[in-house]
């Protein structure tokens, strides 16, 4: 039974479906999900699904060496980012480098790096006027967003479309794919 990690920032709606979708199978399960928001959505929706959460301090993030120490506490064999807006520190990424991944709310390299993240994302793709978006998995590197790429799949972007309603489609894409591209990285 591999053991993942999941850091998470806000809602948690991907945290949700990578929780349901490891339920029962034997292989992976989620043994932690870490946030650097006391009052994120995660929190909640995790208790409903009776899994643990701890929020560790912005300067804990900072250092990294100590989010070590709580991974390597905890057993963590993979660490998945899900909508998780802190930087992630090299002693982490050196500890688990080619085991930590990240999904991305864009078909990168478009409409990556700092500041490029939830709605600021899907309010650039809009103005830009791109006909498609999508999502990109990739593995976390130094580099924001840089990483190489494992995984991409598309949606279209409709006239009509608002950063709303297209997040909706690409959180949609994310919640089909995403834990079936962890799961395969696990094997
Ligand atoms: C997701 O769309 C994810 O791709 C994005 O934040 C959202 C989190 O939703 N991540 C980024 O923008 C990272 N640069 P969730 O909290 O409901 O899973």
């Amino acid at each position: 039974m591999k053991n993942i990690a999941v850091l998470a920032s806000g809602e948690g709606s991907n945290a949700e479906a990578i929780v349901r979708y490891f339920a029962g199978s034997g292989a992976a399960r989620v043994a932690i999900v870490l946030s650097n928001r006391e009052k994120a959505g995660v929190h909640s929706r995790m208790a409903a699904l009776g899994v643990r959460t701890e929020t560790v301090p912005r300067e804990l993030w900072n250092d990294g060496s100590a989010v070590v120490d709580i991974l390597m506490r905890e057993a963590v064999d993979f660490v998945v980012l899900a909508g998780f807006l802190c930087r992630v520190e090299a002693p982490i990424i050196e500890a688990f480098s080619g085991r930590i991944v990240n999904i991305h709310p864009s078909l990168l390299p478009k409409f990556g790096g700092a500041g490029m993240w939830g709605h600021h994302v899907h309010e650039a793709v809009i103005a830009s006027g791109e006909k498609e978006s999508g999502i990109t998995v990739h593995y976390v590197t130094k580099e924001i967003d840089g990483g190489e790429i494992i995984f991409q799949a598309k949606c279209p972007v409709e006239p009509v479309d608002t950063p709303e309603t297209l997040a909706n489609r690409v959180h949609a894409l994310e919640h089909a794919h995403y834990p079936t591209v962890i799961e395969n990285l696990l094997k």
